[in-house]
């Protein structure tokens, strides 16, 4: 029997002096335990640096862990720096790209494009702030790079985005192009197990959800929840540091999963759980508790195990 093993984490937010997300310690951690659960790989599912460019720090730190990192790209990993930048500091040879391991196909996806009259165009430096009715979205061509990853594939795949592909485009802000998604792996799950898992970061919630006999995973964020409405809760010295901590619910430690995947359908995820920094949680503050997908915000993420048809 087949197996893979690897670690995944969302959502870091390495922007010292406005998040207070402790980013490069929690990085440490998360790499850690990747090397003591002996994964194949890491994988970061974006808004991983606000400025390549400019908070290089962190990729000093990566170059001495012995686990290799993957890199998906966030919406957020452009607002300091140009994509071709991006792209570089992260070693992604494209925006959407592929791996194998074990003879499973690891299919990294791009969602950051806002629609235009005439196509897509990619995020950078906060241009699709202007766009929120077409935000998440992805060029034909990708759609075309996905079919024929899947088709081309030796064995089974799993597929890494930053937006959700299995949330509402417009109440939950999922991808745009999901139902022609959902039709590719129907396609190519019609004769056989073929894509058995999608995972997620982006939204900062813990949510599993098994549509057409394929796992989608909400990977919450390994730091923080955003918080439209600012709140008072936090102590002083905090806010003077951080810039936006007054919009943010923190978490302790650390989240990140580990996955374990079986060529006979089986696939095991090990959560973690935290707590929420000085006891602060977004049901103290103004904000609405959950998200427009209606889930809760919470410090953890669940462990599950599954059997695929
Ligand atoms: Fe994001």
């Amino acid at each position: 029997m087949n197996q893979v093993k690897f670690l995944v984490f969302a959502d870091l937010h390495h922007y010292p002096g406005v998040f207070y997300t402790d980013a490069r310690n929690k990085l440490r951690k998360i790499m850690k335990r990747a090397e003591e659960e002996k994964v194949d790989f890491a994988v970061s599912l974006g808004d991983f640096n606000h400025s390549c460019g400019t908070f290089t720090e962190i990729f000093e730190d990566i170059k001495n862990y012995p686990v290799p990192l993957y890199h998906t790209m966030g919406n957020h990993d452009t607002d300091g720096a140009a994509l071709k930048e991006v792209l570089k500091a992260y070693n992604m040879p494209k925006e959407y790209y592929f791996f194998d391991v074990n003879n499973f196909r690891f299919i990294v996806l791009d969602t950051n494009y806002y629609g235009t009259g005439s196509g897509q165009t990619h995020f950078q430096y906060r241009n699709y702030f202007d766009f929120p009715g077409t935000r998440e979205t992805m060029p034909q061509e990708e759609m075309d790079f996905l079919a024929d990853a899947i088709a081309t594939a030796p064995g089974q795949c799993v597929l890494f985005s930053h937006a959700s592909l299995e949330r509402h485009a417009l109440g939950g802000s999922g991808t745009f192009n999901q139902p022609q998604i959902r039709k590719i792996i129907s396609n190519a799950n019609a004769n056989g197990r073929k894509v058995i898992l999608s995972c997620n970061g982006h939204h900062h919630r813990d949510h599993i959800r098994i549509l057409d006999n394929v796992v989608y995973f909400d990977v919450n964020s390994a730091s923080f929840d955003w918080l439209n409405l600012a709140h008072d809760l936090f102590p002083k010295e905090l806010c003077d540091d951080y810039e936006l901590a007054n919009h943010q619910i923190i978490w302790d430690d650390p989240l990140s999963a580990i996955v374990t995947l079986s060529d006979d359908g089986t696939v095991k995820i090990d959560g973690s759980k935290s707590n929420f920094l000085h006891g602060i949680t977004r049901e103290m503050t103004p904000n609405v508790v959950c998200d427009g997908a209606g889930r809760p915000c919470v410090a953890e993420i669940q462990s599950a195990h599954f059997k695929l048809l």
